[in-house]
């Protein structure tokens, strides 16, 4: 049977809706928001008006390029949590109202989960999908988890930060470096030309499958901040040095705890997911341990790695596919931990 799932996306400061035809991609359409990058992050009133603003065009849009009429859509998926409340009222309620108004079932969707489930968009028909059990590592802005992927719905996490998450490592270190938000991409793109041993910062000792970036960052402040007082112009002329070493020290605290999980679950394929599995360096790694450890890797694509609603509609389709119908009633939660 064919389903046109919508799926629709608004937890932080990206809008997107799209539409997948079974697990096949029809349309993802993603409107970023300037409006944060002058304040160095996200402003939660902002993100909320410009979700409202955005949310009308970008469905029109997902519809429209999909060749799709809003009568065909079978189910609406959309993010529950966590996230920013007031971005997700404004996705929730739309979906609500969209599914009521067509007559046709409501899925809500955990964020987390759906960034993992981006792994089983098929926008060929042979592409390749994750068998069960597999291990993801999940990074983003707000988490950071190693996660055991037993089936769709069926997820347990065995290891996550105690403190910052990787993406904030990134964005709290190009702050440091008065670069611009998010700081991802700009240190990526910057580590490129830079060498990664030029500088060493502390590294973090935490037991089993946990993380932590929270010294990282304090390493890296004093060493920038020691540096500036003997000269001013130290971060303009160690930019991408600073990069590589910053990128290089992240990746090797990601993978150290994923080959130990793989080590303790016996468990050799492996996934990443999330906003920081844009990273080119964290991609390069994979390749390397895949051939070291001899693990079978699944990458997303970059459309499928930060954030986007193509994730959320193909978690929408295997809900729909066990008819696990949310209800009108259902409400938002800002946090993974308050997931009912
Ligand atoms: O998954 P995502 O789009 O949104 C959240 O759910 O948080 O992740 C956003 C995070 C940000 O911290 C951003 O700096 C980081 O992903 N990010 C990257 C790259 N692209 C995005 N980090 C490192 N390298 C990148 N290329
Ligand atoms: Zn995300």
């Amino acid at each position: 049977m064919v389903s046109y799932i919508l799926g629709i996306e608004s937890s932080c400061d990206d809008t997107s809706a799209a539409v997948l035809q079974n697990t096949k991609v029809l349309s993802n359409v993603i409107a970023n928001q300037q409006v944060h990058e002058k304040f160095g992050g996200v402003v939660p009133e902002l993100a909320s008006r410009a979700h409202q603003q955005n949310i009308i065009p970008v469905i029109d849009a997902a519809l429209k390029e999909a060749n799709i009429h809003k009568n065909d859509v079978s189910a609406v998926a959309f993010t529950r949590g966590p996230g920013l409340l007031g971005s997700l009222l404004v996705g929730s309620s739309f979906a609500k109202a969209f599914a009521l108004s067509l007559d046709i079932p409501l899925l809500e969707i955990d964020h987390m989960e759906a960034h993992i489930l981006a792994h089983f968009i098929q926008d060929e028909p042979d592409s390749k999908v994750p068998d069960f059990p597999f291990l993801c590592l999940t990074v983003s802005g707000g988490h950071t988890q190693i996660v055991l992927v037993k089936d769709y719905f069926d997820m347990e996490i065995i290891g996550k930060t105690i403190d910052d998450a990787a993406g904030e490592a990134f964005d709290k270190a190009a702050k440091i470096m008065s670069l611009p938000y998010p700081g991802g991409p700009v240190i990526d793109k910057l580590a490129q030309l830079g060498n990664p041993d030029a500088f060493k910062f502390a590294e973090p000792r935490i037991a089993g499958l946990d993380y932590s970036f929270s010294g990282l960052k304090t390493s890296i402040l004093y060493l920038i901040r020691d540096a500036l007082k003997k000269d001013p112009r130290f971060i303009e002329r160690n930019k991408a040095d600073l990069s590589a070493s910053i990128q290089h020290t992240i990746i090797e605290i990601l993978m150290k705890k994923l080959v130990l999980a793989s080590q303790q679950t016996g468990i050799k394929q492996l996934a990443i997911a999330g906003g920081v599995s844009a990273n080119s360096g964290l991609r390069k790694a994979m390749q390397v341990a895949a051939e070291t450890y001899n693990w079978e890797i699944f990458i997303p694509k970059m459309s499928y790695s930060t954030d986007n609603a193509a994730m959320i509609a193909i978690a929408g389709f295997y809900k729909w596919r066990q008819k696990e119908f949310a209800s009108q009633r259902m409400t938002p939660y800002a946090r993974q931990s308050s997931k009912k």
